[in-house]
């Protein structure tokens, strides 16, 4: 919590600068933008401030809508009302049909087992040529970036056996068999990678 009120992740206010830089060169000017996992919403306010054409969807789990809401309200208020979205729930899942889906340090939170339901359900609701634009650390079979990645990997799996760095080389031959073609991939700030597939035609 910030002494505003706000809930707030400190990772977030370092990176949704380098991130909105990447977004402002992928994002049509009125994109429809689904959000999975928005976290505080300080990446769903950054984007609406710097691209205010842009329909900003914030979803997450139950717990963190009441955090979202209250950010969007004191500064995105244009923004549609978030939306409670577990990807493993299909009913969810808002239909869309969306420009690009965004998500932002998630896949090493959330079991493996569900990155298949996250593939899919976008592919199903991203348009043909939209764009699934993934924020994060990762790994190249068992080669890490950096130290710190293999520590945080160590802290996640620790913490729960479930969560972990996910293998890059995997992710794409996964999002392959869902209809995603890896299109970009670039290096950001403190040894993440931003990740982007392009819905097949
Ligand atoms: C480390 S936080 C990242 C939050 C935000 N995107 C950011 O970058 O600051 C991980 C987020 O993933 C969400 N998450 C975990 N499992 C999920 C699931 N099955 N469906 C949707 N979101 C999930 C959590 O609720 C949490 O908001």
């Amino acid at each position: 919590m910030t002494p505003s009120g706000l809930a707030h992740s400190p990772a977030a206010e370092r990176n949704r600068k380098p991130i909105g830089e990447v977004l402002l060169r992928w994002l049509a000017p009125k994109a429809r933008v689904l959000e999975i996992g928005s976290g505080t919403g300080q990446h769903a306010a950054w984007c609406h401030a710097l691209l205010p054409g842009v329909t900003w969807q914030a979803t997450d789990l139950p717990e963190h809508l009441d955090g979202i809401r209250a950010r969007l309200e004191v500064e995105a208020p244009a923004l549609p009302v978030p939306l409670t979205l577990d990807v493993t729930a299909q009913e969810q899942w808002p239909e869309g049909p969306w420009d690009v889906v965004y998500t932002a340090n998630t896949l090493h939170i959330m079991p493996w087992g569900h990155t298949p339901a996250l593939l899919e359900r976008s592919a199903e609701r991203v348009r043909p040529g939209g764009l699934l634009v993934i924020y994060g650390p990762f790994r190249d079979g068992e080669r890490f970036d950096a130290d710190s990645n293999r520590r945080f990997d160590e802290q996640l799996r620790q913490r729960d056996p479930a969560m972990g760095i996910r293998d890059v080389l995997k992710l794409r031959q996964e999002a392959g068999s869902f209809g995603w073609t890896a299109e970009a991939e670039i290096a950001m700030p403190a040894n993440n990678r931003i990740l982007i597939f392009r819905r097949n035609e």
